[in-house]
């Protein structure tokens, strides 16, 4: 693929639907686009800098922060590096979504993990009918 090409693509897929996040190795958050905005109410302006717990309930927070220090530190995280994870997560106004999200590391020249890209996308109404279904005894309980 010409260079040109992929600032093209790049650009297509972050101005795209599924809302993308790119934190640093603390954490805080370094990019947000506008689909994120759209998805959790905070502009770029009001996300960047902040850590991620911006987004994170705080009963879900020693979990992620256990598995992003593990995956920061090079390794292949509790799920792999193919990992499709489904989390609640708080909007700016308060709601609980629920969202599916994947990570992928963003590595320096010198091959180190300066980061973590993730693509999220609400999930909300696919979740409610899965427990819908559940509690009516249509599918097996996972997890
Ligand atoms: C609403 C937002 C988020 C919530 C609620 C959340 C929550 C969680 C939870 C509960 C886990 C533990 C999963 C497990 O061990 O079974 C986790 C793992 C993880 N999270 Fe988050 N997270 C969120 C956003 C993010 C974002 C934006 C990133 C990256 C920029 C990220 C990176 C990671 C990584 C790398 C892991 C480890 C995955 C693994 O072990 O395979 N998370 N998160």
């Amino acid at each position: 693929m010409s260079e040109a090409l992929a600032a093209r693509l790049g650009a297509a897929l972050l101005g795209g639907p599924d809302a993308v996040i790119y934190a640093d190795r603390e954490g805080l958050i370094r990019f947000w686009n506008a689909a994120a905005t759209r998805l959790f109410g905070f502009t770029a302006e009001e996300a960047l800098g902040r850590s991620l717990d911006l987004i994170i309930p705080e009963r879900q927070r020693a979990r992620h922060w256990a598995g992003y220090h593990a995956v920061m530190a090079g390794g292949p995280g509790r799920h792999g590096p193919a990992a499709v994870l489904n989390v609640p997560a708080v909007t700016k106004a308060g709601a609980t979504l629920s969202i599916q999200f994947t990570v992928t590391p963003v590595t320096g020249d010198d091959g180190r993990i300066e980061g973590l890209a993730a693509l999220l996308r609400d999930i909300t109404p696919l979740w409610a009918e899965l427990k819908r279904l559940r509690a009516a005894g249509a599918t097996p309980a996972a997890g």
